[in-house]
């Protein structure tokens, strides 16, 4: 780690969606995981980050998407540019300005993309030169799954057990490069449970949840194979079987609660339908109702266009594969 003297930088970084999925954290306060988790980075979702230290502002400065934020969201950049501060050594405040590129209600604005954008625009212009390893750690104490979005492509996050050993690194090989996403906006009925909660329901309350810690350390080690041997069909089942593993961990948490709702029900029924009629595709989703299908490129335009039917085209979305973080 060196330093130099700007004080200001913009960054960029693209968001991912977890094939592996990170539940639960061992550490909450360092955001160390206890299993690691497996991602793509998308192309087309990501978040456009300017951090200005200026010794003259009373006060951190946030704002997003042409707002001022306040409360929770400010509290969180506040305390994560306080990390940043801590290790340049500095005090002076910032004023961060971000915008999100995501289609029109999309569901995909994530915090793995800001605090992967928010890490690096505010290590650089707080003087620090950071090594991708660290930029990842340095992302991970904002939110877990923004280590992950410091690298393009196919990314494993490994849990590490302390804040030293716990970061992303790219997969040197991956053989299966023709993956695309059709990302289905569900309308919202309620507000979800946060993944933050969430998770931490899932851990103190699920009596799967050792199982899961188990499980999840296979899938991962089985995506790696398929990924590597360029077996798509073994990816999209395994991908597939980890997130209902996940999603099994908020029905079973006390009280349970669960991201689906009845139109999440029906585009995986839709993916299981196209399957049966020989188009092969398989479903992931997050913490929230949005389905995220997974093909490759020659049966993409076949399900796009039965999603349109069923959803609209406003609602359907192609992504693919999206590149690391990196400054503007
Ligand atoms: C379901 O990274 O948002 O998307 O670390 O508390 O900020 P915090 O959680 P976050 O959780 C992501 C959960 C997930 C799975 C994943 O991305 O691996």
């Amino acid at each position: 780690m060196t330093t130099s003297s700007t004080s200001s930088a913009k960054a960029v970084a693209h968001t991912n969606i977890a094939l592996i999925k990170y539940w639960g954290k061992k550490d909450s306060q360092l955001i160390v995981p206890y299993t690691s988790s497996l991602s793509l980075t998308l192309d087309k979702f990501y978040t456009e980050t300017s951090v200005r230290f200026d010794p003259t502002l009373p006060d951190d400065i946030v704002k997003i998407d042409h707002q001022e934020v306040a409360g929770k969201s400010w509290q969180r950049v506040h305390d994560f540019l306080t990390i940043v501060r801590n290790l340049a050594g500095m005090k002076d405040h910032a004023e961060v300005i971000s915008h999100n590129q995501v289609p029109i209600a999309a569901g995909l604005a994530s915090s793995a993309s800001a605090f992967a954008a928010l890490a690096a625009a505010a290590s650089k212009a707080a003087g620090l030169t950071l090594s991708s390893k660290d930029l990842s750690r340095l992302a991970r104490r904002g939110s877990g799954s923004a280590c992950r979005s410091i690298f393009g492509g196919f990314v494993e996050w490994r849990r590490g057990t302390n804040d030293l050993d716990s970061y992303a690194v790219p997969l040197k090989q991956s053989a299966l490069n023709d993956v695309a996403i059709v990302a289905l906006t569900v309308e919202k009925k309620h507000k979800a449970v946060s993944s933050r909660e969430g998770m931490n329901r899932s851990v103190t309350t699920s009596p799967y949840y050792p199982t899961w810690v188990k499980v999840a350390q296979n899938d991962l080690s089985d995506l790696k194979v398929a990924i590597n041997a360029n077996d798509f069909t073994k990816f999209g089942n395994i991908s597939e079987l980890n997130a209902m593993r996940m999603h099994a961990l908020t029905l079973s948490a006390a009280p349970d609660f669960m991201y689906f709702n009845g139109e999440t029900l029906t585009a995986m029924n839709e993916v299981k339908r196209l399957r049966h009629d020989g188009i092969e595709c398989y479903y992931t989703i997050d913490a929230g109702p949005n389905v995220k299908v997974l093909c490759q490129q020659a049966n993409l335009d076949a399900i796009v266009s039965r999603f349109t039917k069923l959803l609209g085209q406003e609602r359907v979305a192609v992504v693919h594969a999206g590149p690391g973080v990196h400054y503007l």
